[in-house]
Order: structure tokens, then C-alpha cells, then sequence
């Protein structure tokens, strides 16, 4: 690998800039899988995403060519997008239309509704992805490999094959794939390019079976491409791609490790001296609703009313991190759990004992402590690409957490035999699946979660992304 270039192209860079009143800039290093990725290689690689905010415009300005040398990271070029074009193509086309229809979200009477200020939004979307591929095309060496990400760059592996032949270019969509009745939802022009984008890849990957076979569906059906079920390729104008399944796992020395530092331990002490010797059911997602939140303290309430052997002996704890607040549903959304929160703390509460802990801020050694407490782990997502919270609670667990997990989770497949499994839209069975998982005996559970945290670490970063790469050969 040390003599291939690599370069990586994905919306969210892995660090973000603020801005002090007396205009100093401050740099915070991101996490997540992609970073741990990128450690496993060596040889020369270059990240280039977009600024997301003022404080990453100007710190792009600030640095030559936009480019900037991030310790444990390496080369990483931020693209100076304005702002309007990036608000468009990130909130308009990204999260409001592309991540609606892969996660299935519309259910309003007048959405999704594609007018004239959808073309314009769209066309942002498209100078987004053509300021990614013109930065690809300009930064790679003669046979570099591409590494793609997601949604938001879906046309990119076409813009870039026009402008680079020479490249090898491999695309991964993180969430899950539509199936065509729904994908057809999208204005046929705006299918047609998303798929077309995608098909200038060498190599498509996605996290499941389930989401591939959905890709290939809607090649067939949407541009009447010709697929190769059993070869699992896609042949359209002249150009044929391969599609592979890559489910992304944990790193779990890196995340034991990063569990093992002081500021995670000062959070368990606090939150043990705030449940006491309580029974703890966590859930950690985004303020997202595809991860079907709302639901999931429904059926923490029913359990409540109707297992009244818990109360008092059992607390839940909802951590959450704030995300897409630009966006009216998801403000909409994260106030409709903060309702239903303070209903079941109304409807249950005592003086001795707060049935429930919601916090909705960004504390991740908050969360890696909650994950080594947890004695319940609730994952319901209505779908998902893969969910790596599902991966990191077992990993972290130090009494061995009982899983309940939905069945809509791309983690579901490598999980189902050792989780207990739920239809994420049936409230009442999520509920006794708590109330299962409270009972389960500790033996029982600690050889599940052994074998869970085993499924969890099978394909670490490191190893989800060579393979990729490798695939480009
Ligand atoms: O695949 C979806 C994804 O891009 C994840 O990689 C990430 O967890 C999430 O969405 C974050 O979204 P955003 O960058 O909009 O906060």
C-alpha cells in the first residue's frame, strides 16, 4: 500500500475549527471510524473534505491552499465551499431529500415535494460535488486509489472519472440503500444522477447485503443497467463496477484504550453516585429520527406501567448528541423527545428515584462511560446503515449488557443470534424485550455479550478499509 497514494473524500473532515471573539482559531480533532481507518495505513494519503462552518472557512483561508498537516492523521485539505452552496447541498439535497429516502423518513402529507427550489438546491448539490471531484483530480498522482464517501458525494466517481480515467475510484454509502419503490420517490432526472454518480466507481461498497442488493435492484429498475447478481457487478455505458458488502466494525483495543482514560472513569463515578445501585437501560444516539428515539421511551413508559417491579430499581439513561439543528425536523424532533421525557419523569418520578436521565449535549466520554455501566443496551433504529453503537456498548461492557436491537439495523445480521430482536415500530414487543433483557440471568448474558463484542471487532476500520482498497486492484 506504501507505494499507492490514497486519497479520501468525505463531507465531515476529521477536525473542526472555532472561533474565539479576538478571532483565534481553535482546532478539535473528530473521531469515528474513518480516523481509525486511516491510522492502519502508511505511505502517503491526503483527506480532503468540506469546511462546514465559518470558523472552518477561515481556518482554510488562513493555510495555504487549504491544507493542513493533523497530527495522527496526516495530509488534510479542507474545500473552501460557500456557505450558500454548502447549506443547499448539505441540508437541502443531503439530509433533507438523499438521507429521507435511503432511511425511508418521509411521512407528512405534503414531503417530500420537489419544485423549482429543489432544482436550485439541486444544482448546489452538484457544484458541491464537482468542487470535490476538480480537488481529487488536481491532488492525485497517476494511479492513486480514491476512497469516496457517502451520500453526500454520490456524484463524485463520475465527475472525477471524466476528469481523471487513470484513477481508481472505490464509493461507500455508510446508510442503508432504498429499495426502488421508494427510491423512485426521488425526480427521475435527480435518480437517474445520483445512481449514474455512484456507477463511475470501480467499486461500490455497502454495509450490508440487504442495502447491495437494494443498490442492484434499483440499477436494474431505474436505468435498466445490466446487473450480475452472481458476479455482484453493475455494467452501464461502457463501464462496469463491482459491488462488495464491507460491514465497518469497532477497534476495540483503540476503544478500550480511549475507555480507559481519566475523564471516562471521573464520568462513571458520577453517574454510579447519581443511580445508586439502579439497573441501567442506556441508549446513546444522535438527535436523529431514523434512530426512532421517540419510540424507544414509549416503550420504556409501557414497561414502567406495566412491570411495576421495576420501579425504583431501574434507571434509564438516554444520552444524546445534538445533530442537523439547521434543519426544522430535526429541532422538531429532538422537542418531541424532550416531551415525552418529561412525561414519563411527571408520570413516574418519586423524590427517591428519577426514572429517567435524558441529556441532549455532546459528551462522548459521557457516553463511553454509560456503555461500561449499561446492564440493557436499546439500539431501535426504523434503519440504519449499520449502527456502531450497537458494536461499541458490547465491546465496553463490563457486567456483559444484554442487547435489544432492531431488526432495521445493518448490525441486525452479524447480531440476531445473540440480541434480542425487535421490530422497531412495535412499541409493546420493544418494551417486553426490556423487560426480557432485565431478567436475563448474568451468566446468560455475559456469554452473549462475549460473543456480541466478538461480532462487533471482526472487521476493525483498519481492515474494512484495505480490503476496499484492495478490491481496486
Ligand atoms: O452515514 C451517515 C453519516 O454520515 C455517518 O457517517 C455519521 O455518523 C452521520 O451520518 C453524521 O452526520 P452529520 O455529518 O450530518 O452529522
Amino acid at each position: 500500500m506504501a507505494d499507492t497514494q490514497v486519497l479520501v473524500a468525505s463531507n465531515r473532515g476529521p477536525v473542526s475549527f472555532s472561533l474565539a471573539d479576538d478571532g483565534t482559531l481553535s482546532m478539535r480533532r473528530g473521531g469515528g471510524g474513518l480516523v481509525s481507518a486511516l491510522a492502519g495505513l502508511s505511505g502517503d494519503i491526503l483527506w480532503i473534505c468540506a469546511t462546514l462552518s465559518d470558523a472552518d472557512r477561515a481556518a482554510a483561508r488562513r493555510v495555504a491552499d487549504g491544507r493542513l498537516d493533523v497530527p495522527d492523521v496526516g495530509a488534510v485539505r479542507m474545500l473552501d465551499i460557500p456557505a450558500g452552496t454548502f447549506h443547499r447541498a448539505y441540508n437541502a439535497v443531503a439530509n433533507s431529500t438523499l438521507w429521507f429516502v435511503h432511511h425511508m423518513l418521509f411521512d407528512t402529507p405534503n414531503k417530500p415535494h420537489f419544485d423549482a427550489r429543489s432544482r436550485r438546491d439541486w444544482q448546489s448539490y452538484e457544484a458541491y460535488n464537482a468542487a470535490f471531484a476538480d480537488a481529487l483530480a488536481r491532488d492525485a498522482s497517476p494511479g492513486a486509489k480514491i476512497a469516496v464517501q457517502d451520500y453526500h458525494l454520490a456524484l463524485v466517481p463520475t465527475l472525477l472519472r471524466e476528469r481523471r480515467p487513470d484513477v481508481k475510484i472505490t464509493h461507500f454509502s455508510h446508510t442503508p440503500w432504498a429499495p426502488p419503490e421508494y427510491y423512485r420517490l426521488l425526480p427521475d432526472d435527480i435518480g437517474r444522477q445520483v445512481l449514474e454518480g455512484i456507477l463511475g466507481a470501480d467499486h461500490a461498497g455497502f454495509q450490508t447485503e440487504r442495502w447491495a442488493e437494494a443498490f442492484l435492484d434499483c440499477c436494474a429498475a431505474v436505468l435498466r443497467a445490466s446487473v450480475d447478481r452472481r458476479a455482484r457487478t453493475v455494467s452501464h455505458r461502457g463501464h462496469v463496477t463491482r459491488v462488495g458488502v464491507h460491514g465497518l466494525g469497532v477497534d476495540g483495543d483503540a476503544l478500550r484504550a480511549r475507555a480507559a482514560e481519566p475523564d471516562v472513569t471521573a464520568r462513571a463515578a458520577a453517574l454510579r453516585e447519581q443511580v445508586g445501585d439502579r439497573r441501567l437501560i442506556v441508549r446513546i444516539d444522535r438527535t436523529e429520527l431514523s434512530k426512532n428515539i421517540v419510540r424507544g421511551l414509549a416503550a420504556y413508559r409501557e414497561l414502567l406501567a406495566k412491570h411495576q417491579e421495576w420501579h425504583g430499581r431501574v434507571v434509564h439513561l438516554a444520552f444524546a448528541y445534538p445533530s442537523r439543528h439547521d434543519l426544522p425536523e430535526y429541532r422538531e424532533y429532538t422537542a418531541a423527545v424532550q416531551r415525552i421525557a418529561a412525561e414519563i419523569s411527571d408520570e413516574f418520578g418519586r423524590d427517591s428515584w428519577d426514572p429517567l436521565i435524558l441529556q441532549v449535549n455532546d459528551d462522548y466520554p459521557r457516553s463511553l462511560a454509560a456503555y461500561g455501566m449499561a446492564d440493557v443496551l436499546l439500539v431501535n433504529p426504523i434503519r440504519d446503515g449499520m449502527n456502531l453503537v450497537a458494536k461499541e456498548g458490547p465491546t465496553l461492557s463490563r457486567n456483559g449488557c444484554a442487547l435489544v436491537l432492531s431488526g432495521e439495523a445493518g448490525a441486525a445480521g452479524e447480531m440476531c443470534d445473540d440480541a434480542i430482536m425487535v421490530n422497531p415500530y412495535d412499541v409493546t414487543q420493544t418494551a417486553e424485550a426490556l423487560h426480557q433483557a432485565l431478567l436475563m440471568p448474568p451468566d446468560e448474558r455475559a456469554e452473549r455479550c462475549k460473543r456480541l463484542a466478538e461480532a462487533a471487532t471482526a472487521l476493525p476500520p483498519q481492515r474494512w478499509l484495505a480490503d476496499q482498497l484492495a478490491a481496486l486492484r
